[in-house]
């Protein structure tokens, strides 16, 4: 693979998470160790910069991601900051030229997120959405099944992301939990990785009802803190959604899943067969065939374990029969990218991709305030 410059726009939580990938990338592919080059890294302080660029290993470092963004020597950007800024960010990467890899959500809202695919498509620069769920091997065999019409015509569907981060009451207001910084909530945070999900392997979302909740509505506004702010996003959304081909199915998103520590599931009921997924098990795909011989005494019919654990076309390493984790989605996400980018094709998931789980997402807000069913068309 010819040779990539990569700049870093955000060093924190998923900044980090992003460059184990990358440094995992020539070891899962065989590549030489200078295939993938970090370049520099830019924060909003210098201290932080200066501190992630000495934990990257890479000589520059700004609190001014324009200087970042004038370098000849970086190719990519990887945009891992909070919400707020994906606009201007991604916005002024595409105008200095520069390929765009951007965490998700896309954006504070639709017509940002309009903006974003607009200003992108005009300057023809290669752009990915980190929508990195899809790259687990049980996730892609998934769209493999579904794409063969292996369950059949489609009856309903179900999905969930529930986390227990935000269940004790004394966690401080972090930029999460700020409608001027996140756009949402849960739904945002959590919500675009199972919707984007639903989306790749169903299709459109046409409709949603949806009710979204703040179970715990004041926080210290910081570790400690005797003074409260208001939490104005969600804890857990609730979603009826109907897709473009008329299947009904619910979602459930809750940072408030007391014990779960990290679940994102789908089950795809079809009058051929059924798949379901749990991303705390994700070694598997279970797969129920209606064609299996229920005889005798219920012969070979029952829902089947496929392994799928680490299988990654053209992977060299670590064998197959790992388990694929977190950061090994992150890494295929971007491999996916880097080659994308390489080979002159398209990167995928889109950031129209981003902007369609944008669109369900304000759907299922407006559907939440103002008590009703919402088409997705309402809210273009
Ligand atoms: N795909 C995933 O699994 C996943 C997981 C976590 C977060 N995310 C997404 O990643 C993004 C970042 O989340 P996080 O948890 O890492 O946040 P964070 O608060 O831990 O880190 C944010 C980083 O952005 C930097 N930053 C803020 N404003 C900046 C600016 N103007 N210029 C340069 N740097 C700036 C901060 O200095 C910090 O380094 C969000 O969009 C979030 O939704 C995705």
């Amino acid at each position: 693979m010819r040779k990539l410059g990569v700049g870093m726009i955000g060093y924190g939580g998923i900044g980090r998470v992003h460059v184990m990938a990358y440094r995992n990338i020539p070891y899962h592919y065989g590549l030489t160790a200078d295939t993938i080059n970090l370049v520099g890294v830019a924060t909003s302080r210098s201290e932080t910069a200066q501190k992630a660029a000495q934990e990257i290993g890479c000589h520059f470092w700004t609190a001014d991601y324009h200087e970042l963004l004038a370098r000849d020597d970086i190719d990519v950007v990887d945009i891992c900051v909070p919400n707020h800024k994906h606009e201007e960010i991604i916005t002024a990467a595409a105008a200095a030229g520069k390929h765009i890899y951007c965490e998700k959500p896309l954006a504070m809202d639709v017509a940002e997120g309009q903006r974003i695919v607009e200003a992108v498509e005009k300057t023809g620069v290669k752009s990915q959405m980190t929508f990195n769920f899809r790259f687990f091997p049980a996730i892609s065999r998934a769209k493999q099944l579904m794409d063969a019409g292996f369950v059949g015509r489609v009856f309903s569907f179900r999905g969930r992301y529930f986390r227990s981060s935000y269940i004790d009451p004394q966690k401080p207001l972090s930029w999460r939990l700020r409608k001027d910084i996140s756009g949402g909530g849960a739904l945002f945070d959590l919500g675009s990785h199972i919707l984007d999900i639903l989306y790749f392997l169903l299709g459109d979302f046409d409709r949603v009802q949806a009710t979204l909740d703040t179970l715990i509505k004041e926080r210290p506004v910081a570790k400690g803190a005797v003074e409260k702010g208001a939490v104005d996003v969600d804890d857990i959304a609730l979603m009826q959604l109907r897709m473009a081909n008329g299947t009904l199915g619910n979602v459930e998103i809750s940072r408030m899943g007391t014990g779960v520590t990290n679940d994102m599931q789908f089950e795809i009921y079809g009058d051929q067969g059924a798949i379901r997924f749990r991303s705390e098990d994700p070694s598997w795909l279970e797969v129920y065939d209606v064609r299996d011989p229920g005889q005798p005494l219920g012969g070979m019919r029952g829902f089947r374990k496929l392994e799928t654990v680490q299988h990654y076309d053209g992977a060299k390493s670590p064998d197959w029969s790992m388990s694929p984790n977190f950061v090994r989605t992150h890494a295929e996400c971007q491999y996916q990218f880097l080659k994308a980018i390489v080979d002159g094709r398209p990167g995928s998931p889109t950031l129209s991709d981003g902007l369609k789980v944008q669109e369900v997402m304000a759907a299922a807000e407006r559907s939440s305030a103002e008590g009703r069913w919402v088409a997705v068309a309402e809210v273009r």
